[in-house]
């Protein structure tokens, strides 16, 4: 499934005639339409000059948390630590901000341009422990190819 939904991505990247936010939602609509366990994908950027994280571009439901600050929630710490965080149960998890209580997992991959952690993408899976490295390895592919349109 990842290896067809790559060349899905590349091609929705590459249409350079749409603003890159314009490009970013299709990402997201085209993740969470074709991966059962995404039930939520949204971007989120570092705000500005701020130690905060602003959403972007996402597919699912609204959630009120538009802006977390660094250190916050799963998407505040990957923010902080620049490693995939992947949370099978977020049950488990104290430092957690809840956007449905039908969300059982979360996986965050942080997004970087030159080496620099500017964001991350963000998924909720009303599915328990549903991500495998090979969820890892694609949005880590996904968010590569992200930062190229970025630059
Ligand atoms: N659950 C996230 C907040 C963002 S929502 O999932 C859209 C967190 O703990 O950082």
């Amino acid at each position: 499934m990842f290896e067809k939904l790559k060349q899905e991505v590349l091609i929705l990247l590459n249409r350079s005639e749409l603003k890159n936010d314009i490009r970013l939602q299709q990402v997201c609509e085209l993740l969470k339409n074709s991966v059962p366990h995404y039930d939520w994908v949204g971007f989120y950027f570092k705000n500005g000059d701020k130690d905060e994280l602003k959403l972007g571009p996402y597919a699912g439901s609204p959630t009120d948390h538009t802006i977390i600050p660094f250190g916050k929630g799963i998407c505040g710490q990957v923010a902080v630590s620049n490693q995939n965080f992947v949370v099978p149960d977020v049950k488990a998890q104290d430092n957690y901000i809840a956007c449905s209580i039908t969300v059982k997992a979360e996986i965050v991959v942080p997004l970087f341009i030159n080496g620099e952690n500017i964001g991350q993408i963000d998924i909720d899976s009303n599915t328990e422990n549903p991500f495998t490295e090979k969820d890892e390895r694609f949005l880590e592919f996904v968010n590569r190819e992200v930062s190229k349109i970025l630059v």
